[in-house]
């Protein structure tokens, strides 16, 4: 039987060139490897959980999640998309998880931590949010995925989703395999630099490079890249480290010979800012157009995209179904059968 994988993003806004470094790259490959059976979920209710108050957010960036991922080659008749909120299943399962988990592990998941600091929730922590690794599981573990690629920063809800896998087995019966997450091997992948330089490219601090974003946007983000502030005249020797135009280009690029050649040069001095940034333009849109093209086609068919989706919801609620009924009956919920 094939490896089975399972993944997916909240939907809080459309995709990145990080996503696709961090993880929609692995999983297109994985998927066309032929070596597995793949499940991409759309995690709507995990979105809710901070974004209870607006719904419109994750209705909207449904439809570019999904639009996100066909442009960037996960072919629907590989991969199994869905929508959390179609399946039921899952929160029930996420419920019988609840009993497994201590309040004492929810507060040490790094993940969760980070975000309640940079979401300021202070003491008005949604329970819903702070619960969401053990939804996760519920969204992992329902199908017995064997593999989970995903970005780096989700390595904690794996670690979570195994223990709580674990910890089913030995109170109720072996039902659960323990996955294991993919994260790309490249470090610069695995956390891609905005292109302020700062932090990590995200959709809220406005130092992203979107997969949908037209040539036009791709051309002003690039050239108002973080560079060398030393790097002042042409002539002054620049450097290459932080410098996010040549960090894009060795995680973009693919004429080694070429990006070695202008760091060379860049480094000596006599080579300027906008020279690298044209040339890095040219490489985004080398890597951004095909997604473009792919994406205009679908939306153009957006009914094609629904369907895709209720096929999709269709064939992961049957498996949600068939694990539900093991599980009640691990537990002895199943009074009633006969
Ligand atoms: N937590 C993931 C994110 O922040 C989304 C997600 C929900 C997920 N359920 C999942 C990822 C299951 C992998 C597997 O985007």
């Amino acid at each position: 039987m094939k490896k089975r994988i399972l993944t997916g993003d909240r939907p809080t806004g459309k995709l990145h060139i990080g996503h696709y470094v961090g993880s929609l790259k692995n999983r297109v490959e994985m998927q066309n490897s032929g070596d597995y059976e793949t499940f991409i979920m759309i995690a709507d209710l995990q979105a809710l959980t901070d974004n209870a108050n607006d719904p419109s957010i994750i209705q909207e960036s449904l439809k570019e999640v999904v639009l996100d991922y066909l442009a960037v080659g996960i072919d629907p008749a590989k991969s199994t998309i869905f929508v959390q909120s179609q399946i039921p299943e899952l929160t029930e399962l996420a419920f019988y998880f609840m009993n497994l988990v201590t309040v004492a592990r929810l507060e040490r998941n790094p993940t969760v931590k980070t975000e309640i600091k940079q979401k300021e929730f202070g003491k008005s922590i949604p329970v819903g949010f702070y619960t969401y690794p053990i939804s996760q599981a519920a969204d992992i573990l329902f199908c017995n995925a064997d593999l989970v690629p995903v970005g780096a920063d989700q390595l904690p809800m794996i670690e979570q989703t195994r223990e709580i896998a674990q910890s089913f087995n030995s109170t109720y019966g072996v039902t659960f395999k323990k996955p294991e997450a993919v994260i790309p091997e490249d470090e610069l992948c695995r956390r891609l630099p905005g292109i302020d330089g700062g932090s990590k490219m995200g959709k809220s601090l406005n130092n992203s490079i979107y997969l949908s974003d037209d040539s036009q946007t791709v051309r002003n983000k690039v050239f108002s890249m973080y560079t060398d502030p030393g790097h002042i005249r042409v002539e002054d020797p620049g450097k290459i480290e932080g410098n996010m135009v040549f960090t894009y280009l060795d995680v973009f690029g693919t004429d080694t010979q070429k990006i070695n050649e202008l760091k060379d040069h860049y480094k000596k001095g006599g080579l300027g800012d906008v020279a690298c940034k044209k040339y890095l333009y040219e490489v985004m849109e080398e890597f951004l157009t095909p997604i473009r093209d792919r994406r205009k086609q679908y939306e153009n068919n957006l009914d094609y995209v629904y369907e895709i989706l209720e096929q999709g919801n269709k064939k992961a609620k049957a498996i949600a179904e068939e694990t539900l009924s093991k599980v009640r009956e691990a537990i002895g919920l199943n009074y009633f059968d006969k």
